[in-house]
């Protein structure tokens, strides 16, 4: 993921700020829907001022506006599934979304979050900055035209040519130190470099820029131009969706606790062989795809494959942010139920055939600040320890 803002910008969140407290409800743009996505809404789910849930008509979902899916016929299901994925169980978490408590998108329709007001502010930024994004093959960090990247990155890196990734999360709750950083672990597959750079992502975050929160929700993105288009969620055509049970970001209805219950779940991208679309899953519930066609390179396979945690360090206090990584706790201070972790890591190479990654390396941006350790033992398949406080007397 990515964010840039910087200091200036405070001025604007915080005219938009006033703009959306002090103006009447009524009058706040984008509050209503329009007639047209209206008619493809077939049920709402009100779960308080925060969350709403639509049900779209999933074959008037708003991503079949996307150029290349106008004549799309929607693939209800994979055709293909890796091979040897290794499952003990998908993970500690029971796929339950707030919203079930109040009712259920009916068979052929798909749940969309709703972007209540108070989002807006992070959308009308979000117009206002969309810098040039370099990406710098050597050290892997995305440089806003060349100004110091304040990205910060603690993963795992596994070149070759995959159809596929998937790895069990940690749940965490991160502090996030201010409102424009935030904090993600997620799986990144990707394809290019430079201006051709195509990613396809899935994972949780703590990113109130994007939801208007501090809670850890469930996201995915892609672009296919090295981020200078890129998309969160649903927020623009491309991924289709045939899941009616889960909505992107939704939080988690359950997170981990320091020295206690441990939570995770399984995150999945795989390309069907037959389709070619980039399917994801969350524990094991298919939720939908990218079509091959919205990409240029990961129309057919990655380059390589990234497993890990990154924040966003906005200096805002002129020291290092105190945004936390996984659970802000490092490897060095312990595994299970110390510091956060990613285990049952696995890629699926062009056979369709789940493997331990191999040839693994490290990139770790500031190790004083957020740091990562292989877990040697593999009890959990491959996996690893990661995160960090950030802010500490070796990181300012
Ligand atoms: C859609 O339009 C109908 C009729 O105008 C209205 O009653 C309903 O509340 C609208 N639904 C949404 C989700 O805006
Ligand atoms: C749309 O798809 C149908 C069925 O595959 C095909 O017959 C038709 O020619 C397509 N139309 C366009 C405009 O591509
Ligand atoms: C998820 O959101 C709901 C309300 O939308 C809230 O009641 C619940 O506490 C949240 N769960 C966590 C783990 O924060």
């Amino acid at each position: 993921m990515l964010k840039f803002i910087n200091s200036a910008s405070w001025a604007l969140i915080l005219a938009i700020f006033v703009y959306v407290v002090l103006t009447p409800k009524a009058l706040v743009a984008g509050r209503t829907i329009s007639d047209i996505v209206n008619k493809s809404i077939i049920k709402t789910i009100k779960v308080d001022n925060d969350e709403i849930i639509d049900c779209y008509d999933m074959f008037k979902q708003p991503s079949l506006n996307h150029p290349s899916l106008h004549n799309h016929t929607i693939q209800m299901r994979p055709s293909t599934y890796p091979k040897n994925i290794k499952v003990d169980n998908p993970g500690t978490l029971q796929v339950t979304q707030t919203w079930h408590k109040y009712g259920t998108c009916p068979h052929g329709t798909i749940p969309i979050r709703r972007n209540v007001e108070k989002h807006y502010y992070s959308t009308l930024l979000r117009k206002q900055r969309r810098p040039k994004i370099i990406h710098n093959k050597k050290s892997n960090i995305l440089q806003p035209n060349g100004i110091r990247d304040n990205h910060e990155y603690a993963i795992i890196k596994v070149p070759g040519s995959f159809i596929g990734a998937q790895a069990k999360i940690n749940l965490w709750n991160p502090t996030v130190e201010t409102m424009i950083e935030m904090s993600v672990s997620q799986i990144w597959v990707m394809a290019g470099d430079d201006s051709d750079l195509n990613t396809i992502e899935a994972g949780w975050a703590v990113d109130p820029t994007n939801f208007g929160d501090y809670q850890t929700r469930f996201f995915i993105m892609w672009t296919s131009d090295a981020y200078q288009h890129s998309c969160i969620n649903l927020r623009c055509p491309g991924f289709v969706q045939t899941s009616p049970d889960i909505a992107f970001g939704c939080n988690f209805t359950e997170v981990s606790t320091f020295n206690g219950d441990q939570k995770d779940a399984t995150f999945s991208i795989h390309k069907d062989q037959n389709s070619g679309n980039w399917w994801v899953q969350l524990q094991d519930i298919s939720l939908g795809y990218y079509p091959s066609s919205i990409f240029t390179l990961l129309s057919k396979t990655s380059d390589r494959v990234e497993f890990g945690g990154e924040i966003y360090n906005g200096r805002y206090n002129g020291r290092h942010t105190t945004t936390q990584m996984g659970n802000g706790h490092f490897p060095s201070e312990g595994g299970l139920g110390i510091s956060s972790y990613f285990s049952h890591v696995q890629v699926i190479n062009e056979n369709n055939e789940a493997k331990d990654p191999e040839d693994v390396k490290t990139y770790i941006s500031n190790p004083d600040c957020y740091d990562l350790k292989v877990d040697k033992k593999h009890t959990n398949g491959y996996g690893f320890y990661y995160g960090g406080s950030g802010y500490n007397d070796n990181c300012q």
